[in-house]
């Protein structure tokens, strides 16, 4: 019997439409898990093996180690604005709760209103979808009223929880210290845990004589930290920080 000829194929296309779709397939595997959509063989898997933990492993390897993901800064505007709002509140409510998530949320609107803003500073890491991944923010500060054109403070950084420890804020971070150099500030200062911030090269504010006011309640001493922009710039900078100036704080 002659067979139609659609369907009429040699073994070479056999192979090249076979590698087409195992291309394919992968791609779409690759753009779900980017995303954080789980595909539905993960939850077949899931269902079977009954551990969500032994499910979510290999899809975190895949995320973390396989998948070469497009990391590009970029300042916030447009759509943007309110995205990354939307993004803070998430990172934080996940990383501790509710409250905090909505404080953070807060803090990023009410800087952006104020003078304190520069907007060359507000700024986020998207993927070559333009899903928000990383964001930071540095903004005008001072230490009882002085030093306003030489300070910043760092506040906030938040990662995508799923993308942390891969060297996002790390990238955002020295890339808002070289734009801040541009723009003439001399240092940074930044209240979180000390892990996270030595090797951006923050150290101890107190060691450098800029220690916490009535309104900064720390941990420790040393989870409030300064970066120099410029080497020597805190030899003249000293001071109480607080944060009195900012509603959403108080
Ligand atoms: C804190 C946060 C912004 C860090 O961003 P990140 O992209 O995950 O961090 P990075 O991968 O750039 O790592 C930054 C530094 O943290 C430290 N670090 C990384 N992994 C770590 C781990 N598992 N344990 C302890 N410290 C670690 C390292 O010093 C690292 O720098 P290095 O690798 O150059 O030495 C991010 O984890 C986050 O959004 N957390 C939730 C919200 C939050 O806590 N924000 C900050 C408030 S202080």
């Amino acid at each position: 019997m002659e067979s139609h000829a659609f369907f009429d194929i040699n073994d070479f296309e056999k192979i090249m439409i076979s590698f087409f779709c195992v291309f394919s397939f992968r791609k779409t595997m690759e753009m779900l898990c980017r995303q954080g959509r789980y595909p539905w063989f993960f939850v077949m898997l899931k269902s079977q093996k009954g551990s969500v933990a032994e499910v979510v492993k290999p899809l975190q390897l895949l995320k973390k180690e396989k998948i070469k993901m497009e990391r590009i800064i970029k300042t916030v505007t447009g759509k943007f604005t309110q995205e990354t709002l939307d993004f803070v509140e998430k990172v934080f409510t996940e990383y501790s709760d509710e409250e905090e998530g909505k404080v953070v949320r807060e803090l990023v609107a009410e800087i952006r209103s104020k003078k304190y803003y520069i907007p060359e500073l507000d700024l986020m890491m998207v993927n070559e979808i333009e899903e928000v991944i990383g964001y930071v923010m540095f903004s005008g500060f001072h230490l009882e009223g002085n030093y306003e054109k030489e300070l910043l403070l760092l506040s906030p950084a938040a990662v995508k929880t799923e993308l942390q420890r891969q060297h996002i804020s790390k990238e955002l971070i020295e890339y808002g210290f070289e734009v801040a150099k541009k723009l003439g500030y001399k240092a940074v200062i930044v209240e979180g845990n000390p892990q996270n911030y030595q090797a951006r090269g923050f150290r101890t504010s107190a060691n450098y004589g800029i220690v916490p006011g009535e309104t900064v309640h720390l941990p420790d001493i040393a989870c409030l930290m300064v970066k120099e922009l410029e080497p020597g710039a805190l030899e003249h900078i000293k001071g109480q920080v607080n944060y009195d100036f900012y509603e959403s704080l108080r």
